[in-house]
């Protein structure tokens, strides 16, 4: 029964699509874990740093994207998708072994950024009907996998939502520097909020579980070492709000983690590569501490 994780923060730009990506596949090479990960940001960075444009839009042209199930959701009636079918598998080799790495990517799609509008407008913004589409569908496949990671968009829209509702748990990827680590404390509170809100309007559904945050990782730590006196403080600051929470494993700073972004080149967490073990060996902690508390 596979657990679900959102990586979230609302800052921009802090690591969320890194290191959702890397730990899934380091989570579905070196543990052997059966991996969905789910991109639900129209950035669509995570699906890009896997594939390239040009197979993304093979995918598009298909309708083999997560547009399609919140459009079918939206459709009159509602259309029943057979999720399997925007399920993409077998597209990740091990650079090295050539081994099939069993990570499979649910894409998203550029037109998302419209979906949040279209979903409020059809659903009204504060009912479950728009929120529950995600946990509805993952319902259906959460016996194929060990983890679904979904990697959200740096906001709270109805998107967001639809993944914090169908989570057990909560990732927070922040940097070590005072504006990254402010906003923690409102995630917990938004999403205590939502569940709330949720739990108030649905008699007859059952309770929705409130995903707690699981672990808080740090990334663009600024050397190898655990990083400089200032970013050290402030992790610290964090660590004392937040406890065991914060993992003591984290990311540092690496223009290799930046380069792997290329769908060219595979996720450093399984590069194989003697230059790369370093970064390789982060993610590879960072993934078991993940696997431990998820
Ligand atoms: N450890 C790292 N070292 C160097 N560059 C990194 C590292 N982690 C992420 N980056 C780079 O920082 C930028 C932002 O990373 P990423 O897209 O993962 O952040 P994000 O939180 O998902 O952003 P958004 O909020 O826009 O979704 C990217 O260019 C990425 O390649
Ligand atoms: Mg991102």
């Amino acid at each position: 029964m596979a657990t679900v994780v959102s990586f979230i923060n609302y800052k921009g730009g802090v690591g969320k699509t890194t290191l959702a990506v890397e730990i899934s596949a380091s989570l579905a090479y070196h543990q052997k874990k059966r991996v969905l990960l789910v991109d639900l940001d129209p950035q669509t960075n995570a699906t890009f740093y896997l594939v390239t444009v040009a197979k993304w839009k093979d995918w598009a042209n298909e309708d083999k994207t997560l547009k399609s199930i919140f459009t079918a959701a939206m459709d009159e009636p509602p259309q029943e998708i057979d999720v399997h079918n925007v399920i993409h598998k077998d597209f990740l080799r091990h650079p090295r072994t050539h081994e099939i790495v069993s990570l499979h990517l649910l894409p998203s799609h550029i037109e998302l950024m419209s979906t949040d509008m279209d979903l409020a407008m059809k659903f009204g913004a504060r009912g479950f009907e728009a929120r529950r589409i995600l946990r509805t569908v993952f319902e259906k496949i959460k016996d194929d996998y060990d983890y679904i990671i979904c990697d959200c968009p740096p906001n709270l829209n109805l998107i967001t939502q639809n993944a914090i509702l169908a989570s057990n748990g909560i990732t927070v990827v922040a940097m070590p520097e005072y504006l990254s680590t402010l906003g923690i404390s409102e995630i917990e509170k938004a999403v205590k909020k939502l569940v709330g809100e949720v739990n108030r309007s649905i008699e007859g559904f059952g309770k929705v579980e409130e995903p707690t945050i699981k672990g808080i990782i740090f990334n663009r730590v600024s050397t190898k070492y655990g990083g400089t006196v200032t970013e050290q403080g402030i992790m610290e600051r964090v660590r004392e709000t937040w406890g065991d929470i914060v993992f003591k494993e984290f990311v540092s700073h690496s223009v290799k983690l930046a380069e792997s972004a290329e769908p060219s080149k595979s996720p450093i967490a399984i590069s194989g590569y003697a230059a790369d073990s370093v970064y390789e060996e982060q993610l590879k902690k960072c993934a078991s501490r993940f696997s431990e508390r998820n």
